[in-house]
């Protein structure tokens, strides 16, 4: 049986292991600090299984030696936001907890594939490929699966139409100037700026970018976690099934989109290697502007990060 460490026993980690299981994909491994909470959740999680028909090993821990010869390991450790905070805000307190996730874990897990979740998104994936000196291959970031996926839902309230014949794109950093392509955006095939009237896709534009927000508003006391930990689980299932599966995700950008050394949203394809390819669009001038803008302030973030932490 394939094996998963998730990182952050919180909301995001705990519902991230739901979905996992659900799937019957690998044994799971809870870590956090909290003492009892892993363990509890776990075992909470594991007597459920019963009633689904699920075979699958869960195991809490304080401990990171739990994650031993993981095949992956998801970080959902640290802040989330609270109602009046950027993604960014959360930057010193979570670099700190995502840099021992991702440290600790190599020691145990030292071939796994990172997902990481913990914002600000692009800057902890980052954090972990340089702290823990690991191809670009091995690290990738969840955002965009997550940001298309509340795109895809606002044009189905919108439409009337199935989720599953939307299709929607949403590239660059997981911030307010994220890149929602509503042009490559469809629905059955047909462009979402021939299927909407402007003003309406304007609309579903700019709740998708404040889609995070919206929820932080409404929750008060956290952020998001039933989306973020679907998209989790959507990869980790594409690698370990090895499916080639052409998803959004933040990866490590090597001239990509003229853009290097950072990580960034973009269309990849993931399989048993992990990030196996990225895979580039042909934007038109205003696209690739939007994306350039987005860039510069991921970029910022990144230059923040290295006046934080040694890498
Ligand atoms: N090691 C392990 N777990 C830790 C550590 C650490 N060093 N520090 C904090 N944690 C745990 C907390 O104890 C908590 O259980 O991380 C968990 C975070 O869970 P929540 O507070 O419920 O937050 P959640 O909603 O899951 O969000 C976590 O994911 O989507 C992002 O922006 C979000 O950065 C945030 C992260």
């Amino acid at each position: 049986m394939n094996k998963i460490s998730i990182i952050g026993a919180g909301m995001t980690g705990s519902t991230t292991a739901h979905w996992l299981a659900e799937r019957e994909l690998a044994d799971l491994v809870l870590v956090d600090v909290v003492e009892g909470m892993p363990q509890g959740k776990g075992l909470d999680l594991a007597e459920a299984l019963p009633i689904v028909n699920k075979d699958v090993e869960i195991v809490g821990s304080n401990d990171y030696a739990a994650t031993k010869n993981s095949d992956i390991v998801i970080i959902t450790a640290g802040l989330p936001r609270k109602p009046g905070m950027s993604r960014d805000d959360l930057l010193t307190a979570n670099a700190e907890i995502v840099g021992k996730a991702a440290t600790e874990t190599l020691k145990y897990a030292p071939d796994a594939i990172y997902i990481v979740l913990t914002n600000p998104l692009d800057t902890m994936a980052y954090l972990t490929m340089k702290l823990n000196k690991l191809p670009r291959e091995r690290v990738i970031g969840q955002a965009g699966i997550l940001d298309s996926a509340r795109m895809r839902a606002f044009v189905a309230m919108e439409t009337g139409v199935s989720v599953e014949n939307i299709q929607c794109y949403v590239l660059g950093g997981h911030g307010d100037e994220m890149v929602p392509l509503t042009r490559l955006s469809n629905i059955a095939g047909i462009s979402l700026k021939d299927y909407l009237p402007a003003d309406k896709l304007e609309a579903i534009v700019n709740r998708t970018r404040k889609g995070g927000g919206e929820i932080v508003n409404l929750l008060k006391t956290g952020s998001a976690y039933y989306a973020p930990a679907a998209a989790c689980a959507q990869m980790a299932e594409a690698i370990l099934k090895d499916k080639h599966l052409i998803v959004p995700c933040a990866a490590y950008m090597d001239g990509e989109y003229g853009l290097k050394d950072m990580f960034f949203g973009t269309q990849v394809q993931l399989g048993r290697k992990g990030m196996e390819k990225i895979v580039e669009y042909k934007l038109d001038a205003d696209e690739k502007a939007l994306l350039d803008k987005s860039a510069a302030s991921v970029k910022e973030m990144h230059e923040a990060l290295k006046k934080l932490v040694k890498i």
